[in-house]
């Protein structure tokens, strides 16, 4: 099992790492710096007896080598600066993506594409476009990490185990993202039965936050750790076949009443890649959010077209 890495920075060398330690497939790490591909995936290499992990893992610039990977994960392209929006990225990221995906298009069409690249909806759907596949092939992570902050906001907020709640958060990775609260379950008891309105306000609006936050504390980069693993568990319910329901960015054919843009959706992940978009049953003002956010998207998407 052979899987691509574009882009050897801070989420793709963390992913690299995330991927050797589980010993679950091979790695191609590549990137337009190739020497930092080389030095990432050499210094890797040389953990493997200390870590014990037997994969192994290439540095490169070259395209070539990634033929024949079954997942190929797009992280390719500038992160933001403090006070920029994921949306300030778009042009210049629009251009990496494009050239990437194309390349991928060459050397490995049958790939299951993950897009990190942010602003990370709009570069799924232009991953999709350029790929020209069906979309259950292209999925842009962010719906899990998002959902994975707002769990350990909840669990340190209320001193419980992050494995006793259960929460999604939808829509857009930005701004308009949506967490659903009417799905959101501590201990099996809804959320407004353990927190009150306003608390949970205060930590939805740090959710939204919270990769910004991580911005500014580091003042040059972004979040690494978290998204890694975020990659990681898209990339186990792929391989392993799991059939897992994962809140992630799809490219949506009608369902929410919504289409002609990615969001995150809930979606069952396994060895095809989206094997299924899930369409829940939403109250009102939850399928509002879902249908603004989505709005937002495709306002980028335009916007990214037009700066062509
Ligand atoms: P980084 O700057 O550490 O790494 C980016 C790498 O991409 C660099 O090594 C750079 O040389 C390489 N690159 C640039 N153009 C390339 C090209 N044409 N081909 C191949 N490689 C190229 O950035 P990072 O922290 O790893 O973040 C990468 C992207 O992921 C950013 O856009 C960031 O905003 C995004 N991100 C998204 C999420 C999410 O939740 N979806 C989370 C974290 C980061
Ligand atoms: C995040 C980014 C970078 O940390 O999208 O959410």
């Amino acid at each position: 099992m052979k899987i691509s890495i574009i882009g050897a920075g801070n989420v793709g060398s963390a992913l690299a790492e995330r991927v050797l330690t589980a010993n679950i497939a091979d790695i191609v790490l590549v990137d337009i710096a190739e020497d930092i591909a080389k030095a990432k995936a050499m210094d890797l290499t040389d953990a493997s007896s200390l870590a014990g992990y037997s994969k192994r893992i290439t540095g490169t610039g070259n395209y070539k080598k990634t033929e024949g990977s079954r997942v190929v994960f797009v992280t390719a392209g500038f992160p933001r600066k403090p006070g920029m929006s994921r949306d300030d990225l778009i042009a210049k990221n629009a251009h990496i993506v494009k050239a990437v995906v194309k390349n991928i298009k060459t050397y490995a069409p049958e790939a299951i594409l993950v897009l990190v690249t942010n602003p990370l909806d709009v570069m799924t759907f232009i991953a999709y476009k350029e790929f020209g596949c069906e979309r259950k092939r292209i999925l842009g992570m962010a719906g899990n990490l998002d959902t994975a902050r707002f769990t350990a906001l909840l669990s340190s907020e209320l001193n419980i185990p992050h494995e006793k709640i259960e929460t999604f958060v939808l829509g857009s990775h930005g701004d308009t993202m949506v967490p659903i609260l009417s799905k959101t379950r501590v201990d099996k008891k809804p959320l407004k039965d353990v927190l009150g309105k306003e608390a949970i306000e205060g930590l939805v609006e740090k959710t939204k936050k919270r990769g910004a936050e991580v911005v500014r504390l580091l003042k040059s980069g972004s979040a690494y750790f978290s998204p890694s693993a975020a990659c990681l568990e898209i990339l186990k319910a792929v391989i392993g076949d799991e059939k897992k329901v994962i809140p992630c960015s799809c490219v949506l054919e009608g369902e929410y009443g919504l289409k002609g843009c990615a969001i995150g959706v809930p979606a069952i992940i396994g060895k095809n890649g989206i094997h299924e978009v899930l369409q829940w049953d939403l109250p009102e003002d939850e399928k509002r959010a879902l249908k603004n956010s989505a709005k937002a998207v495709k306002d980028a998407i335009n916007t990214s077209s037009n700066q062509k």
